[in-house]
C-alpha cells in the first residue's frame, strides 16, 4: 500500500524527471519534502548498516546535499517501487530502471526504495510522524 523513496544528492538536480516517471507508474505521492540531512538524522535513518564497511561512506554522502523525501501509495507499493528503481548497483539494474539511469554507482545510487511494508511505515513516520493516522 505505502512505500518511501530518497532522492539522493546525486541525483538532487533530477528531482523534477524522477517524480514525473514516479507518477508515470501509477504511484501516488502523498508527502513529499526536500531537506537537507544532519549526521544525526542520516546515522539513525541507516542505522541496520552501522556496521557495515561502507558506513561511514553512505552518512558523508547522504548529508552532502539536499535531498527529496517522498511518501508513495500504490498497490503492492514496496515491490513494485523496488523493480522501479533497479538493483542496488546500477551498473547490474536493469535498463530503463532509475538507478541504471540515474546512479553513479552503488554508493551514489541516486534512489532509495523501502525494502519491506513494516519499513515503509516506519520511514514514512521517521520523516513524516503527521502522517500517523494516515497511514495506519
Ligand atoms: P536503499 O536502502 O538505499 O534503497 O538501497 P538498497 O536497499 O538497494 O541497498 P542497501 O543494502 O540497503 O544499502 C543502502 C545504501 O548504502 C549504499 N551502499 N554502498 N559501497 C557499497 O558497497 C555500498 N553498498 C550499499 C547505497 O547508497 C545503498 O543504496
Ligand atoms: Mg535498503
Amino acid at each position: 500500500m505505502y512505500t518511501f523513496t530518497i532522492i539522493k544528492p546525486n541525483a538532487f538536480d533530477k528531482t523534477e524527471q524522477i517524480l514525473r516517471r514516479i507518477s508515470f507508474e501509477g504511484f501516488q505521492t502523498i508527502g513529499i519534502r526536500s531537506v537537507f540531512l544532519n549526521k544525526e538524522k542520516a546515522e539513525n535513518f541507516y542505522s541496520i548498516h552501522k556496521d557495515k564497511d561502507f558506513f561511514s561512506d553512505l552518512i558523508k554522502f547522504m548529508t552532502s546535499g539536499p535531498i527529496t523525501i517522498c511518501a508513495l501509495k500504490k498497490n503492492n507499493a514496496v515491490i513494485d517501487f523496488r523493480n522501479l528503481i533497479g538493483d542496488t548497483d546500477p551498473k547490474e539494474a536493469n535498463p530503463g530502471t532509475i538507478r541504471s539511469m540515474y546512479g553513479t554507482d552503488i554508493a551514489e545510487n541516486a534512489i532509495h526504495g523501502s525494502d519491506s511494508d513494516e519499513n515503509a511505515k516506519k520511514e514514512i513516520l521517521f520523516f513524516f510522524p503527521e502522517m500517523e493516522s494516515t497511514i495506519q
